[in-house]
């Protein structure tokens, strides 16, 4: 059976027809709001209408950035969308104007089922995937199965308590391990840098067009792979915080296998070495234990899509 995987993120939605094998048979985008929840619904409707054509779709998988409900019908809350108690499957049911089953999943949790199923951690049978973007999300496979808690919403890694009294997070509580690890990190760090270290910011203001508002994490991952120095530390701190948080999260797990996800993964080894450095250092029992590999995702941004698609259909 044909599946459709819609991926929502900050700015955009990304959709494909996924067979069984988890291939993408056709893709298709659309920009969106994220502060309008409406927009969202109506760009779902709008990819399923385009992407039908030609295809017979059996199930509709919406990789959402939120706590989605046990029952996958929408979200309870999102930190970094305007989404509170939202019918989200409701919604895009009643606009398609069809009866195909319509599952809402953690956009982590599917982008991290495809990478298991699929891509990094198929070998595996306990992983742990963090996606490193606007946030930071979590997806956790415990002896083949994904790990869903008892209200659907296990696997919020990225609200973790790593620095007391630390930065504000947009779940409403403070330090969380988002706020130090993901990409929208990466650049409020890389903002305050140009502020505080204006002779080695040059390079990034720059590619920043001489607007340190307008700096973007492709541009930090640009500068570093040229060799700028304050975008590598910029880059390793980010590694850092990864890293150790991992340590914390393989306290509680024990996964064999840490795979990262979200567009920041496009740095590469000047991201990985920090991280399996830091992890390395603050894993306990280290030197009597096996130790988790830190690999990158293999499916980059198609794992959204193939997973939610594909557990839509299961
Ligand atoms: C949200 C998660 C989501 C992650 C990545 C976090 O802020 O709480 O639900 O998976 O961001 O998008
Ligand atoms: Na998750
Ligand atoms: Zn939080």
């Amino acid at each position: 059976m044909h599946a459709i995987g819609v991926d929502i993120g900050g700015t955009k939605i990304a959709a494909g027809v996924v067979d069984e094998d988890g291939t993408i048979l056709a893709k298709t985008r659309r920009d969106t709001q994220p502060d309008d929840a409406g927009s969202i619904d109506r760009a779902i409707a709008e990819v399923y209408a385009e992407l039908r054509e030609g295809y017979e779709i059996g199930a509709i998988g919406v990789a959402a950035a939120g706590f989605v409900a046990a029952d996958r019908s929408g979200v309870l809350f999102a930190p970094n969308i305007a989404w509170r108690d939202y019918p989200l499957r409701d919604n895009v049911r009643a606009l398609i104007g069809s009866d195909v089953p319509v599952v809402v999943e953690n956009d982590a949790n599917a982008a991290g089922w495809a990478e298991f199923r699929y891509g990094a951690a198929k070998d595996v049978e306990d992983m742990l995937l963090l996606t490193v973007g606007t946030g930071l999300g979590g997806a956790i496979v415990v002896n083949n199965r994904l790990v869903r808690g008892a209200w659907g919403v296990a696997a919020e890694v990225g609200h973790m308590r790593v620095v007391p009294g630390g930065h504000y997070c947009g779940c409403g509580h403070e330090g969380c391990w988002e706020q130090y690890s993901s990409g929208s990190a990466l650049v409020r760090d890389a903002q305050a840098a140009v502020v505080a270290q204006p002779d080695r910011a040059t390079r990034l203001l720059e590619l920043a067009g001489g607007d340190a508002a307008r700096l973007t994490g492709p541009d930090v991952t640009k500068a570093a792979q040229e060799g700028d120095p304050l975008a590598i530390d910029l880059l390793a701190e980010l590694g850092r915080w990864i890293g150790e948080g991992s340590a914390s999260v393989a306290a509680l797990l024990d996964p064999a296998l840490i795979v990262i996800g979200g567009g920041v993964g496009a740095a590469g080894d000047l991201l990985l070495a920090p991280a399996r450095k830091a992890f390395a250092e603050q894993l306990s029992a280290r030197g009597h234990r096996p130790e988790a590999a830190i690999v990158l995702a293999a499916m980059g941004n198609d794992a959204g899509i193939v997973g939610a698609a594909d557990l839509a259909r299961a």
